[in-house]
């Protein structure tokens, strides 16, 4: 009878203490929902229609089609070097790799696109996260 009571005991001591220690262990194993930082805010009107706004200090460069934006990291996929946006396209002055507008890859030697940054617009700024 006795050792019944023990087991019951147990038993419920288990179901209290495995859920809390699921949880902890959850809690601590799950990545922190870590909002990206504002990297610069530009007004849209600053943006030309079917160009390009490069922000060289910040490495980043916003490309306008119509109504739609994509913000691309400058820092080359090869070896970092900053690239430059010019009417032809986009150009790494380091090694010469070439990349299209959404920044995909023409020529290498960068075998990696250029890094899509998140771009929000908030009435008529636009915020860029990375
Ligand atoms: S660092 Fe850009 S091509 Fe090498």
């Amino acid at each position: 009878m006795e050792t019944n009571r023990h087991t019951r005991r147990s038993f419920i001591a288990t179901l209290i203490t495995l859920p809390l220690l699921l949880a902890g262990l959850w809690r601590f194993l799950t990545p922190r929902g870590v909002k990206k930082q504002a990297l610069l805010q530009v007004a849209v009107a600053d943006i030309p229609v079917g160009g390009a706004l490069a922000f060289r200090s910040e490495r980043v460069a916003i490309m306008r089609e119509g109504d739609s934006f994509v913000a691309l990291s400058l820092v080359c996929t090869h070896l970092g070097c900053t690239v430059s946006v010019t009417p032809e396209g986009m150009v790494c002055p380091c090694h010469g790799s070439r990349f299209d507008r959404l920044g995909k890859v023409l020529s290498g030697p960068a075998e990696k696109s250029l890094v899509r940054l998140a771009v929000e617009q908030h009435g008529n700024d636009l915020v860029v996260r990375g």
